[in-house]
């Protein structure tokens, strides 16, 4: 088991396959010119599958593929299918746009349940946020998932001024259709211009929701990042991760390995221990991780004040959010 110092038992691994994505999110890029990562510094897939064992010996049981887009990647196919055969829970967070193409593996990898970017339920806006046309092809890949009888939540980045207005909207999308809508606090990451006043907070969240629906809050699991809310009726939920304005970091049970084989043992950590160069040249990885996972601060990489209002974020120490994942 890989226990930290605050007795919180990490079982959920977040691997990202590639930096690279189809979409151009700006607040997920940094604005300035990215280069993606070199090919030669990428785990491979028998890497990653090496070090998921790893990882599955030491407790884990749950793996998340993330990106930038994992399915951009090549051999993504042979990654979630390798995965799939070892006794974890497999799941992905994608932008949808290529879901289609992955019906198969992903039903024979046993993916029961995915998540889903979207940030808007206009065609134009979906344009404006990602830089690309695509918002029929998530929309259908979201109704293809849920034909697949596949568990869909979906996460919508909750801008003030940018998509708060559609908070409503997404609440009224959820009464017939059975997805589960997470909306997240707008959070800094390198390069993404964050300021306090872009941060739409939980409490305005809820204010929002009621002006148009009733809801009772729902019973959370264990590790949740998301607290859940249904409106009574509807086939679907709605939540919030409130990271910004009500950390939920004494509950963490997630580390992260970058693409490039770094593991991180919170979102906002500024220390990573490379893992890959370290199996590359035949040593303990178990001992490295272990190391990690004991280092890891109490909340937020411990790089944030009490209250989110006063953060600068130009002193957070971190990757942009396309270089590890989310
Ligand atoms: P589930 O496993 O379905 O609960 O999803 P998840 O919330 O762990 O993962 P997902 O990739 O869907 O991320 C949704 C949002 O939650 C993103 O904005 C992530 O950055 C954020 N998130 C995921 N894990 C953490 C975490 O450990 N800490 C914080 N603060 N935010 C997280
Ligand atoms: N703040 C909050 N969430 C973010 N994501 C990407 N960038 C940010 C940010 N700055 C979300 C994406 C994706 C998940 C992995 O992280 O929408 O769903
Ligand atoms: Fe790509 Fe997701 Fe970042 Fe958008 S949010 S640029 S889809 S990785």
């Amino acid at each position: 088991m890989l226990v930290d110092r605050y007795n919180r038992v990490h079982n959920y691994l977040r691997i990202s396959l590639t930096d690279n994505c189809n979409f151009r999110c700006f607040y997920c890029m940094p604005e300035e010119h990215y280069s993606f990562m070199p090919k030669a510094s990428l785990m491979q897939a028998a890497e990653i599958e090496k070090l998921a064992k790893v990882f599955v010996e030491l407790g884990v049981d749950k793996i998340r593929l993330t990106g930038g887009e994992p399915l951009v990647r090549k051999d993504a196919p042979q990654i979630i299918e390798a995965l799939g055969k070892l006794p974890v829970s497999l799941t992905l967070t994608t932008n949808g746009v290529r879901l289609h193409e992955f019906k198969n593996v992903l039903r024979s990898a046993g993916v029961a349940s995915l998540n889903i970017s979207l940030d808007t339920l206009d065609a134009d806006k979906f344009q404006l946020i990602t830089r690309r046309d695509n918002f029929q092809t998530v929309m259908n890949n979201i109704d293809l998932m849920l034909e697949m009888g596949v568990y869909v939540k979906v996460n919508v980045v909750v801008m003030a001024g940018l998509n708060d207005q559609e908070i409503i909207d997404f609440i009224a999308w959820t009464k017939h259709k059975p997805v589960h809508v997470r909306f997240i606090e707008f959070m800094p990451f390198a390069g993404n211009k964050w300021t306090s006043n872009k941060v739409f907070t939980w409490q305005q969240i809820l204010e929002k929701a009621s002006e148009a629906f009733s809801f009772l809050p729902l019973k959370n699991e264990k590790n949740a990042t998301a607290k859940g809310y249904i409106v009574p009726g509807h086939a679907g939920t709605f939540a919030v991760i409130s990271t910004m304005s009500a950390p939920f970091c004494d509950t963490c049970n997630r580390m992260r390995l970058t693409a490039d084989g770094k593991l991180k043992n919170c979102l906002f950590a500024k220390d990573e221990t490379d893992l890959l160069t370290a199996m590359r040249s035949g040593e303990n990885v178990e001992d490295l991780i272990r190391k990690n996972i004991k280092a890891k601060a109490a909340a937020l990489g411990g790089q944030f004040p009490e209250t989110f209002e006063t953060l600068n974020s130009e002193e957070v120490i971190n990757r942009s959010m396309i270089a590890i994942g989310g």
